[in-house]
């Protein structure tokens, strides 16, 4: 049975089919123009002073090119979780337009593997172009249209993701795909927003309100 269609899981059971089309079509606007540039885009620092912000690698920011920073939109540092070996395999659910991917394939190396998914087009269009910028080698993009993960079982040494799940209306179904790919010990690392009270009506009623 596919995530999607196990309606017992999803985190939101009165999300309809229908909801989550009208969803993923607004997240899809505002991260294609996102994947331009996160500047004045959301409440709190993106971009290099986001990264900075979040206590990434000195001298990793140092060395991104300008435009690997400039759609970088992260809420945390996943790296500041565990430590990303030589040699191992990363998936980053909700790549955006590549910086985490970017410090996984300096963490990774040559022998190791580092992977992107995301909903956007865009994000992914943009995550190559500045991964070959940066001169990453050693990276596999994939655009996806739902919560699933297009890889097999047991793949996986860590899954990263930053600010992603938050946007999904079934968290459930993006942890089971998770858990799914990931090798036996394997780890996932994320950083993400958390409602600490409830919406006001409007806004939990809103499509828009989604992609904020
Ligand atoms: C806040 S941005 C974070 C991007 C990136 N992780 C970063 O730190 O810059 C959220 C990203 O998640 C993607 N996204 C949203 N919902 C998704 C889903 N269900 N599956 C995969 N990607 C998703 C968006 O297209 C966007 O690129």
């Amino acid at each position: 049975m596919s995530a999607l269609s196990d309606k017992n899981d999803r985190f939101h059971a009165d999300t309809s089919l229908q909801d989550s089309e009208g969803i993923r079509r607004v997240i899809r606007e505002k991260y294609a123009e996102v994947a331009i540039s996160a500047k004045d885009k959301f409440s709190y620092p993106t971009g290099k002073i986001g990264a900075e912000t979040l206590g990434y690698d000195f001298y990793l920011i140092q060395q991104a090119p300008s435009n690997l920073l400039e759609s970088f939109c992260g809420v945390g540092n996943p790296f500041s979780l565990g430590e990303i070996r030589p040699g191992a395999r990363v998936l980053d659910f909700g790549c955006g337009a590549g910086f985490d991917l970017y410090v996984s394939g300096h963490l990774v190396g040559d022998s190791g593997l580092v992977c992107g998914v995301d909903l956007t087009r865009e994000m992914i269009d943009r995550t190559m172009e500045n991964l070959n910028g940066a001169g990453v080698t050693n990276y596999e993009l994939k655009q996806i249209d739902a919560e699933e993960i297009p890889y097999p079982e047991n793949f996986f040494d860590v899954v990263i993701s930053n600010g992603v799940i938050n946007l999904s209306p079934f968290k459930l179904a993006c942890f089971r795909e998770i858990y799914r790919i990931l090798k036996p010990g394997g780890r996932v690392q994320f950083a993400d927003v958390v409602l600490e009270q409830d919406l006001p009506a409007e806004m939990k009623d809103s499509l828009e309100a989604w992609s904020h």
